[in-house]
């Protein structure tokens, strides 16, 4: 089970959640802030695949969660005119239901399976003549009435998408024409992201606010537009008519994100690593034990934002909290540690 971190959970995705990511979900591609280089590769990639009249190739998209991979999974098949199938790893069990999935595609249609890399090993080999050549070979009955079938597919888009792109086996990742790795947004994006999310909420926001909030949202879309919500209430609870940088840093204060968008879970680990392992080096796993928190969590949603921000680095014996990340909490960093 995932536990649910408060407002930085990204994988509690509740009622709310579902309604902010549905109403504030771009269509298009002109209409998609960030990622640049993938954008622009995608938008030659349809362009081609139009003009060709032929199904898309095979997408993977990759990177830490929040970042908007089903939104562009969602935005290609918009761009290609095609209907998309969303499902995930974990909820296609057996082959069946793969089968099920793959019979309904329509010519050129989108299959979007998320957290691709948790595929049951039956169905993941079941994909790879899907992908390759358009059809599965299935055995139908038991005992000496089990016989094969040839299923024939039409030709199809899979999307897959994973935190972990190092987690899915070679013949897979092989099997993807285009393969785009999903990067933290800039502040300058994540404020674009903020202005658009407020406007489509009838709300406020003056420049100094979504720029506070954009310094808060560790990069990542789902999170600021999960804190503008809140920071709307305060704002709303306040009477003020529109949310300027005080109340954002009061409400965000309060919620226990700090100006670099660490949680209470970033600066547990921090501590923890400071404290009792001298700042490192330490294995992932000593640190998820000693905080009480799953080393998958700490692995896809905590560790590469801290890598990002320079507050890690990786070594061959593990992980060090840098002197910068000491600076952030206060803290002297160890005369006796090298810089
Ligand atoms: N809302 C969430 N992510 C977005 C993005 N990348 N572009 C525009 N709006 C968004």
């Amino acid at each position: 089970m995932e536990k649910d971190h408060g407002v930085l959970s990204d994988h509690s995705a509740g009622i709310e959640e579902h309604e902010i990511e549905t109403t504030l979900r771009p269509q298009r591609l002109s209409e998609y802030i960030g990622q640049p280089k993938i954008k622009h590769e995608l938008e030659v990639y349809i362009k081609a695949a139009q003009a060709r009249e032929e199904a898309l190739d095979h997408v993977l998209l990759y990177g830490p969660p929040g970042l908007g991979k089903t939104t562009l999974a969602m935005v290609i098949a918009n761009e290609m005119g095609v209907n998309i199938k969303t499902t995930s790893g974990p909820a296609i069990e057996k082959p069946g239901d793969l089968v099920a999935l793959l019979n309904e595609l329509k010519p050129g249609d989108v299959l979007f399976i998320d957290e691709i890399h948790r595929l049951p090993k039956v169905v993941e080999e079941m994909l790879y003549s899907a992908m390759e050549d358009y059809y599965i070979d299935i055995v139908i009955g038991e005992g000496p009435t089990a016989h094969p079938v040839h299923f024939p597919l039409p030709p199809f888009t899979l999307i897959g998408a994973t935190t972990r792109a190092g987690m899915l086996s070679a013949p897979l990742r092989d099997r993807f024409g285009i393969v785009e790795h999903m990067n933290y947004y800039t502040q300058d994006e994540l404020t674009k992201i903020i202005f658009r999310s407020a406007k489509i909420f009838r709300t406020n926001i003056q420049d100094e606010g979504a720029h506070e909030l954009s310094l808060r949202s560790r990069g990542t879309p789902r999170i600021a537009n999960r804190l503008l919500k809140r920071v709307r209430d305060f704002a709303q609870v306040a009477g003020k008519q529109s949310i300027d940088s005080a109340i954002v840093k009061q409400a965000l204060t309060l919620l226990q994100v700090d100006d670099h968008g660490l949680d209470e879970i970033d600066r547990k680990m921090l501590l923890t690593m400071i404290n009792f392992y001298h700042g490192g080096p330490v294995g992932l796993k000593t640190i998820a034990a000693n905080i009480g928190e799953e080393t998958n969590t700490i692995e896809e949603m905590y560790e590469p934002y801290l890598l990002q921000i320079g507050f890690i680095s990786r070594t061959p014996r593990g992980r060090l909290v840098t002197p910068a990340a000491y600076d952030h909490l206060g803290i002297a960093y160890p005369t006796d540690k090298k810089q």
